[in-house]
């Protein structure tokens, strides 16, 4: 049997970036595509049934004994950020087909279908909106909005789905799957040091801090670099930097608050040229929904004022924000009954399990990364600990999906 290592080192070679280093898998592009086909290999050689839904969400589902009834799912993403690591998606998918491997082993009797799923374009790297599979089917945007988004290439969604073979037509709220989950556990990398403190290989997953994007775009005056003397500028680029300054500080002042400007473009990019317009992107974490918007607030006016003051103007516009998730309190019960050993942990990382989280009881697993690091290709997980990783998923599946006696949920 290939364990989850194995898996991972079949898809090693693709979407490699040598340019920044690490992987580059984009979603819905050719590279997505074959991860995707590679899912659907492995999902159809252990006999799962594959569909691709509406919202381009893939199912592989186990039910070898064919009984009805409400499924539990895991699963995770295949795609990346820019310059990414291996293991933030993929170590979800590869650890649920060993777990599957594992509970096939075992012989174990299921009274529920187990799916796995992989959903598109978790990082948003393309789109800007993170999460968009499930927050698709989950009714968490308008399919207007979702279509009109464009990726660097000038691309609508509309156009990329209708290349991909969906139906721009038909993506949007899946009200008949969300009532056909009974629950859903995704497994995935820590991406902190959490596990790293305590020396435990895997956690259960608690909370996702609230947290959202913005676009800021500021336009000044295009001009000569020779030419325009300091005082007559306009110049976005140093507003830009003035304002990352201010925004580090910002989020400086918040208790456990975070801000993140990691991505900026400016136009026309010319080194003897100043900038015409410049945009950046804002993310913004805390673990309190309210105090996030506050903070964005003391953002934006930061934002205007030192637009003003470097003679442009700027704009800010909200491209998502989602709320802080408290993992299912019942569900949270049986993964501490069949993993008593694991402590819980919250993520500042948003997850496809977070957006599902608001119709259906969802749960974490997070796996040892001994480097802490993340959306970096230095994110790692030991071998040994991606296998403990998928066992410790098996036992949750097992204790979900089949008729053995259940652990009661205390009280919570
Ligand atoms: C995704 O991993 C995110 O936290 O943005
Ligand atoms: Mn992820
Ligand atoms: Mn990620």
């Amino acid at each position: 049997m290939t364990g989850v290592a194995g898996l991972l080192g079949e898809i090693a070679g693709i979407g490699r970036d040598s340019a920044r280093g690490g992987y580059s898998r984009q979603g819905y592009s050719r590279t997505e595509t074959e991860l995707r086909e590679w899912f659907v290999a492995h999902a159809e050689r252990r006999g799962l049934d594959v569909r691709r839904d509406r919202n381009g969400i893939t199912w592989a589902r186990w039910n070898p004994a064919s009984v009805d009834g409400k499924a539990i799912v895991t699963g995770s993403h295949l795609d990346s950020v820019p310059g990414g690591g291996g293991y933030d998606g993929p170590l979800g998918v590869a650890s649920a087909l060993v777990a599957i491997d594992l509970l096939a082993a075992r012989g174990v009797r299921l009274n529920r279908p187990i799916d796995v799923a992989v959903f598109p374009e978790e990082e948003g790297s393309r789109f800007g909106l993170a999460c968009l599979g499930s927050r698709l089917a989950a009714g968490a945007v308008d399919p207007s909005r979702a279509l009109a988004l464009r990726d660097d290439a000038g691309d609508t969604f509309a156009d990329v789905l209708r290349r991909d073979g969906l139906d721009p037509a038909h993506i949007g709220a899946d009200h008949e799957l969300l009532e056909s989950i009974e629950a859903f556990v995704e497994l995935h990398v820590e991406q902190g040091r959490g596990l790293i403190d305590i020396g435990q290989p895997v956690a259960i997953g608690a909370s996702i801090l609230a947290h959202g994007r913005w676009r800021i775009t500021i336009d000044g005056q295009g001009n000569h670099a020779g030419t325009t003397l300091m005082s007559d500028r306009h110049d976005p680029m140093v507003a830009a930097s003035r304002m990352i300054v201010e925004i580090r500080d910002a989020a400086c002042a918040v208790y456990d608050a975070r801000a993140t400007v990691g991505r900026l473009v400016p136009v026309p990019s010319g080194t003897n040229v100043i900038a015409s317009r410049v945009s950046f992107w804002l993310d913004v974490r805390h673990p309190d929904t309210a105090v996030t918007a506050s903070l964005v607030s003391r953002i934006r006016d930061l934002v205007a004022r030192v637009g003003a003051e470097e003679g442009c103007v700027a704009t800010t516009t909200e491209e998502s924000l989602s709320p802080t998730v408290h993992f299912d309190a019942g569900l949270r019960s049986t993964l501490r009954a069949t993993l008593p050993y694991a402590v819980e942990l919250g993520t500042g990382a948003g997850h496809d399990a977070g957006i599902l989280a608001e119709h259906i009881p969802t749960a974490m697993l997070f796996v040892r990364n001994p480097t802490g690091i993340s959306h970096s290709p230095e994110e790692l997980v030991e071998d040994a600990d991606a296998e403990i990783g998928a066992a410790q998923l098996a036992d949750v599946l097992a204790a979900l999906a089949s008729p053995g006696p259940r652990a009661p949920h205390p009280p919570t």
